[in-house]
């Protein structure tokens, strides 16, 4: 590893993605939503009518899929065919899928390889599942960011999104392929009771204060 990714973890509307897009601001870092690459991967097989629960038909479509990344600002894009994908990963038929298609070993090992490369060439701050426990095991900034399910919940039902969260993380906690788990040495941080300012403040110290040590 070139440059010490940040690593930050959690489950579906913990209020990661915000909290690592602000970090990743502050210290000019880019940010890099792995989620988005597993929901680009099941869009693309929706488009192409292939079913994403029958595994040997995604395992045999994955070398054809057209992905690749772009950047807006500091912001890593997903780009299909030209087009960067953005609504159409947020859709109620991703939402629905999207799990089952991370839990195929194949699509991951594809896209933890490409979550990797993104970090030899310039310093990342990662967000998803599995960036402290699998993609950069090594990294001592690993942060765990969740909050209670009730208030997940209401975060996802102000965005005004229809998304069984607790289903997905059922899904992503059980799966048997480097399932949604905190690394024994990421910070836990509870969100539950903290407004995005404080959350952003806490991991940039703890961030900062390590780099000085
Ligand atoms: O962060 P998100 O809710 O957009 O992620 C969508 C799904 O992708 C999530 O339910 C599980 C999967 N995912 C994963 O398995 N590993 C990651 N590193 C990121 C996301």
């Amino acid at each position: 590893m070139m440059y010490p990714a940040i690593a930050i973890d959690g489950p579906a509307a913990s209020g990661k993605s915000t909290v690592a897009r602000l970090i990743a601001q502050k210290l000019q870092y880019t940010f890099i939503n792995t989620g988005a690459m597993y929901r680009a991967v099941t869009w693309y097989l929706l488009q192409r009518g292939i079913n994403p629960q029958d595994t040997a038909a995604v395992v045999a479509a994955l070398p054809g899929i057209p992905l690749s990344f772009g950047k807006d600002g500091s912001v890593s894009t997903v780009v299909c065919e030209g087009r960067t994908l953005t609504d159409e990963l947020k859709g109620q038929e991703v939402n629905g899928l999207v799990s089952t298609v991370a839990a195929i070993p194949e699509v991951r090992a594809l896209l933890v390889r490409k979550q990797r490369e993104y970090n030899e060439s310039e310093p990342v701050v990662m967000e998803g599942r599995d960036i402290g426990t699998v993609v950069f095991p090594d990294t001592p900034f690993k942060y765990f960011v969740t909050a209670s399910e009730e208030v997940r919940a209401a975060r996802r039902a102000a965005e005004g999104i229809t998304d069984s969260i607790a289903e997905r993380d059922k899904k992503d906690t059980q799966r048997a392929a480097s399932p949604l788990a905190q690394a024994p040495d990421a910070r836990l941080v509870d969100t539950s009771d903290m407004s995005i300012d404080e959350v952003v403040a806490c991991i940039a110290d703890d961030i900062r204060a390590k780099l000085t040590q």
